[in-house]
């Protein structure tokens, strides 16, 4: 078993104890889960709802998609507005706690509620909307999310901006943590359109950081780190055509190595400029079938994906390229991020226990047919009956050509595929040895893509447990050094490093 150095659950009182002494004012023999009554009679003398454990909505309260790690905060609190974020957030100063923000708890590793003992601050009461006619600009509370937000935006304005593909899922936390989506190849990831946002610092301060600034730039990728998000602004953009095509290319009943060098071939159409920006794709490692989206006219697909179409026929003779047009861009945002999207509170929380780990390769990197095989062997490995696998490529590329790794904090430049492998417990209970094994059973992909260059992973899919100086250095690359100088001056007291990506002050 790996040592973590990032404690999530689990190890409590041990670790709780060894970050718990960052903050020293208030000196303390309590452990942070000995500090609920504290927490709590403080928020109550703010006037400020809140929950601690013995509560009987704290189930309720502290539900989480991710099913695998415990949530173990002192309490939670629900500011109703700014005033009370800041009194909560001088409760869990004065009680030498640390804290952390819950949006819509879609985290695969758990950091809405972080560490145990941590004072949570329930963001649900942030949901407003608003749209800036002058700069195309949506403005979004911390606690709203993204169907909402979409339809909003879609149905007043005729305008989008990109996404994760889940209605539900918290827009300020997958904007900060990468946001792929359909739409990300031609118009950036939710990151990259982020133009301001508005912090409530660990003093109370409210500071807006706008373009330019190192706070923005720093929480383009690591910002639970700085603050409380009390709302947000990204840009907007006109779709090319208020339609799209929905597509499926299978490759019929193919082997690894068949489907190996068809995702080289996938890679090489791509790479030579055949692959319009305006097209996602997602190539599934279990059927081996390519899926997506197409934002555009149809004839423009049609004669983009023949020569791809032909190319494989050489290798997966019964490769079937199926199409249906969609009449309304709404109707491809519902195909693409579910029923949820005209849900006014964006559907439901859903959930499993399950691990994630995500790899990047750039096109100065792009794969070779030896890590495709890796890859999709070390895949097809998995034999257990109580974990079943999920896995995708999905191809970035597009526009993150322009991209360099120093733009944002999260270093994305070049990217030219997402890959993501989810192990899922069937029972919704993850077995004990089960992050062990989904990393065992990835390694072999993992060691070969080391040889052509540095690993790179992805901030909302990142493996939660990786060591700091592994997430470090595939996430934020040369960036770490900043974002560390840049935590330092503006959270110098470490309140939120309550969780497992929190970045270590310098
Ligand atoms: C069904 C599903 C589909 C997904 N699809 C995609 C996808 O297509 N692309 C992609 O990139 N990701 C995707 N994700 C991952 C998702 O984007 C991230 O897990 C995201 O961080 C979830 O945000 P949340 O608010 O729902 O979660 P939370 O667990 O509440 O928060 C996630 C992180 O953001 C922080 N945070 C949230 N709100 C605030 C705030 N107001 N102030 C400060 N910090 C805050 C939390 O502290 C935590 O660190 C998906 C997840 C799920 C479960
Ligand atoms: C928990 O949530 C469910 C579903 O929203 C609701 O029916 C139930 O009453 C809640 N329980 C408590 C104790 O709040
Ligand atoms: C925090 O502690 C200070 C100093 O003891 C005190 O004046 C202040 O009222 C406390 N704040 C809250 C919200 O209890
Ligand atoms: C912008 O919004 C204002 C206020 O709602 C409205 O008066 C104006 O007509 C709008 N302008 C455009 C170009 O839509
Ligand atoms: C292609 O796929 C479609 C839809 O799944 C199916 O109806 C059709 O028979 C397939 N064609 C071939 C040649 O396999
Ligand atoms: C499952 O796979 C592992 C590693 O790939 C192997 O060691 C083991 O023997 C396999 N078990 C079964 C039952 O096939
Ligand atoms: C993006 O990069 C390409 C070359 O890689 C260049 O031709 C193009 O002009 C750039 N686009 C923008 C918007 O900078
Ligand atoms: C709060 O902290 C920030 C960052 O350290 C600092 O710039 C600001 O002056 C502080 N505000 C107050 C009121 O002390």
């Amino acid at each position: 078993m790996r040592i973590r150095d990032n404690a999530i659950n689990g190890v409590t009182a041990l670790f709780a104890e060894i970050v718990a002494p960052e903050i020293s004012e208030a000196p303390t023999t309590l452990g942070q889960s000995g500090k609920a009554g504290i927490i709590k009679s403080c928020l109550d003398q703010g006037g400020i709802q809140a929950t601690i454990s013995t509560d009987a909505s704290w189930s309720n309260d502290t539900a989480s998609f991710q099913f695998r790690l415990a949530r173990e905060p002192a309490a939670i609190a629900f500011p109703q507005d700014k005033d009370q974020v800041a009194v909560a957030l001088e409760c869990a100063r004065n009680a030498s706690i640390k804290v952390s923000a819950i949006g819509r708890a879609h985290s695969f590793q758990g950091y809405g509620y972080g560490n145990p003992g941590n004072l949570v601050i329930d963001m649900q009461a942030f949901t407003d909307l608003s749209f800036n006619n002058f700069t195309n600009q949506l403005t979004f509370g911390g606690g709203a999310n993204v169907g909402p937000a979409a339809k909003y935006l879609w149905d007043n304005y005729r305008r989008h901006f990109p996404h994760v593909r889940g209605s539900h899922v918290g827009l300020a936390g997958s904007t900060m943590g990468g946001g792929f989506g359909t739409t990300s190849r031609f118009l950036g990831i939710p990151t990259d359109n982020l133009a301001s946002i508005e912090y409530m610092l660990y003093n109370g301060s409210v500071v807006t950081a706008g373009p330019g600034s190192d706070l923005l730039w720093a929480a383009q990728g690591a910002g639970p780190s700085f603050g409380i998000v009390l709302s947000a602004t990204l840009n907007t953009h006109e779709v090319p055509i208020d339609g799209a095509i929905s597509y499926s290319l299978a490759l019929g009943d193919v082997e690894v190595d068949a489907a190996s060098t068809a995702l080289l071939k996938i890679q090489k159409w791509v790479t030579s400029g055949q692959a319009p920006d305006e097209l996602s794709l997602r190539f599934s490692l279990g059927n081996f079938a390519s899926a997506g989206f197409f934002y555009g006219a149809e004839a423009e697909f049609d004669q983009a994906l023949e020569p791809l179409v032909e190319s494989l026929r050489s290798i997966a003779p019964a490769a079937n390229l199926t199409k249906t047009v969609l009449p309304s861009f709404w109707d491809s945002e519902v195909a693409a991020t579910g029923a949820g999207m005209n849900d006014p509170t964006g559907g439901q929380l859903g959930g499993r226990a399950s691990l994630v780990q995500s790899w990047t390769v750039t096109s100065d990197n792009a794969l070779s047919l030896k890590q495709a095989k890796a890859l999709l062997q070390s895949y097809h490995s998995l034999n257990r009956t109580d974990i079943v696998g999920s896995g995708f490529l999905d191809l970035w590329g597009g526009i993150s050509r322009n991209i360099t790794d120093s733009d944002t904090a999260f270093a994305h430049g070049k990217n030219l595929w997402l890959i993501r492998v989810d192990g899922v417990a069937n029972s919704g209970v993850w077995p004990s040895d089960g992050s062990a094994y989904m990393q065992a059973l990835l390694e072999p992909f993992e060691s070969s893509l080391k040889k052509s260059a540095p690993l790179r992973s992805f901030v909302n899919y990142v493996n939660s447990e990786l060591s700091v100086k592994e997430w470090s250095s595939r996430l934020y690359g040369k960036n770490f050094a900043k974002l560390q100088k840049i935590k330092t001056g503006v959270d110098p007291k470490g309140l939120f490093s309550g969780y497992g990506l929190a970045i270590p002050a310098k």
